[in-house]
């Protein structure tokens, strides 16, 4: 894993900054493999990276899309991460439908629907139950509690090794998650951080010691690049590496 740590003057220095690193893995995965592999964060922050990435002329015929979790509601709640992604991004482009791979959150048991999209990723990656597909980026955020995808403090969810998705749950709400091992075989990791209010779960993040239970995103290595982008407000006590 090469962990790269950088700190931008803004919240647009730092979305302009994940535009470029994403640009570059898709357009070097296509031209490599005829295909590219993204997972997308939710929350806000990445917001502005997919508006921006309407305004872009990838081969989209050739670029997949997922999500690395997903809130159980549905498709159109206002809490989707899926709705936030189409209105910003992917209504606005010529992806083929078959290209966009959302977490179906419309069985009664969550349970059933993080087995149903893993047997999907296992399908899509041509790999076995006990494989773990690369993707070539994964976007990922981090919350004032350090968690990251859907992957809470002190859950099970954490400690699931042997899945590709599972069910995670925030203050009782479940959500679909990919799990760690999963985002650990992505070729390229981004984290996106921005605001003062993660000041204090990135310097849990970045201690030399600190439990990874209470702080989920210390469990993310991948084993490609981790790239950390930190807006001036959440990085003030970082360097740029
Ligand atoms: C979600 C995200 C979650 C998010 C963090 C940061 O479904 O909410 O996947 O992990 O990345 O909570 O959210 P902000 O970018 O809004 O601070």
């Amino acid at each position: 894993m090469t962990k790269i740590v950088e700190v931008l003057p803004d919240l647009e220095a730092l979305i302009d900054r994940a535009l470029a690193i994403v640009l570059d893995k898709l357009n070097a995965a296509v031209t490599e493999r005829g295909i590219g592999t993204i997972a997308l964060a939710g929350g806000s922050t990445p917001k502005p990276l997919y508006e921006k990435l309407a305004a872009q002329s990838l081969p989209w015929d050739k670029i997949h899309v997922f999500w690395g979790d997903e809130r159980y509601v549905p498709a159109d709640h206002p809490d989707s991460n899926q709705r936030m992604a189409r209105l910003a991004w992917l209504d606005r482009v010529e992806i083929p439908a078959s290209n966009v791979h959302p977490m179906a959150t419309n069985e009664a048991d969550p349970a059933i629907a993080a087995q149903t999209h893993a047997a999907e990723l296992q399908a899509f990656f041509q790999v076995k139950a006990t494989e773990f597909p690369a993707f070539d980026v994964i976007l990922l955020g981090i919350g004032d509690d350090a968690h990251t995808a859907s992957l809470f403090p002190h859950t099970d969810a954490l400690r699931v090794d042997d899945r590709l998705v599972t069910v995670g749950s925030k203050d009782g709400q479940p959500r679909i998650t990919f799990t760690v091992p999963l985002i650990n075989h992505a070729q390229t990791v981004i984290f996106m951080v921005a605001g003062a209010s993660k000041q204090s779960a990135l310097a849990q993040i970045f201690a030399p010691v600190a439990d990874d239970m209470t702080y989920p995103s210390r469990l993310i290595a991948p084993q490609g690049d981790l790239w950390w982008l930190l807006d001036q407000s959440a990085g003030q006590n970082f360097k740029n590496e």
